[in-house]
């Protein structure tokens, strides 16, 4: 079975994405003993989308993240590169593009906000990224970044990092279609900046006034931030 490495060849990651898609959000729930749903409520609360506005949800997958988002009116697009997620995710009744996230099939300043959810770890060059999400938003639109991260409280992570981590796998393996893509997982979790850094990140490739809060003691956390006026 497809899976990435931490070099994330684009064509790799999205096969490995078309290979979980059926099987993805069952599997979502599972991993993460059923905080997804919690999750996807404060990423809603934290970007804060209002009737009216246009909202671009990026690397969306099945559209979860999507309509999570869309439920108070605004209009909210799914754009991923995985036709097997947003095909797993057929029956979601959001518009969804198959779109890379470092060349989006969108004009400039369209969207009020974006936002990815679990996403930016998996697009090849992060920071082009970031740069074509703020290519793609208005002046002043906003940004929230959901990822895994480094929990505050030392003995957490080191939990964290060394034995939930790595059990990721065996646990997928009951759920997942591929379970070698939670080895992905994992090594790409251990791989990605805490919350300070990515904060920089995202105020050095288009955005300013980053913030975050975390999730979970900081297994997660959500970056948000805005587009310059
Ligand atoms: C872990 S899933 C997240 C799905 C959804 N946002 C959620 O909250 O459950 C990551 C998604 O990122 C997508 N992805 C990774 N790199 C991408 C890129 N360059 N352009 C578009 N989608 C990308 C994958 O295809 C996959 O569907």
């Amino acid at each position: 079975m497809a899976r990435a490495d931490l070099q994330k060849k684009p064509a790799e990651v999205a096969s490995m994405f078309d290979a979980v898609g059926k099987r993805y959000d069952i599997t979502n729930t599972v991993m993460t003993a059923g905080l997804d749903g919690y999750w996807r409520r404060r990423i809603t609360k934290r970007l804060a989308p209002r009737p009216g506005e246009r909202v671009l949800d990026l690397a969306a997958g099945t559209a979860i993240s999507t309509i999570a988002l869309a439920d108070n009116g605004a209009w909210c697009v799914a754009c991923d590169f995985s036709r097997g997620m947003l095909k797993a995710g057929a029956h979601r009744p959001v518009p969804k593009v198959c779109g890379d996230g470092m060349h989006l099939p969108f004009a400039d300043e369209s969207f009020d906000a974006v936002t990815i959810t679990w996403g930016l770890r998996n697009i090849n060059d992060p920071a082009a990224g970031l740069r074509e999400m703020a290519r793609v938003t208005k002046p002043g639109g906003r940004l929230t970044v959901a990822e895994f991260s480094t929990p505050a409280w030392a003995p957490l992570a080191a939990v964290y990092k060394n034995l939930v981590l790595a059990a990721l796998p065996g646990i997928a393996r009951a759920a997942s279609s591929n379970p070698e893509a939670y080895v992905y997982l994992a090594e790409s979790i251990r791989a990605w900046p805490d919350q300070e850094a990515l904060a920089r990140l995202i105020n050095t490739n288009g955005w300013v006034d980053c913030g975050w809060q975390n999730l979970t003691g900081g297994i997660a956390a959500m970056h948000s931030a805005r587009k310059p006026d």
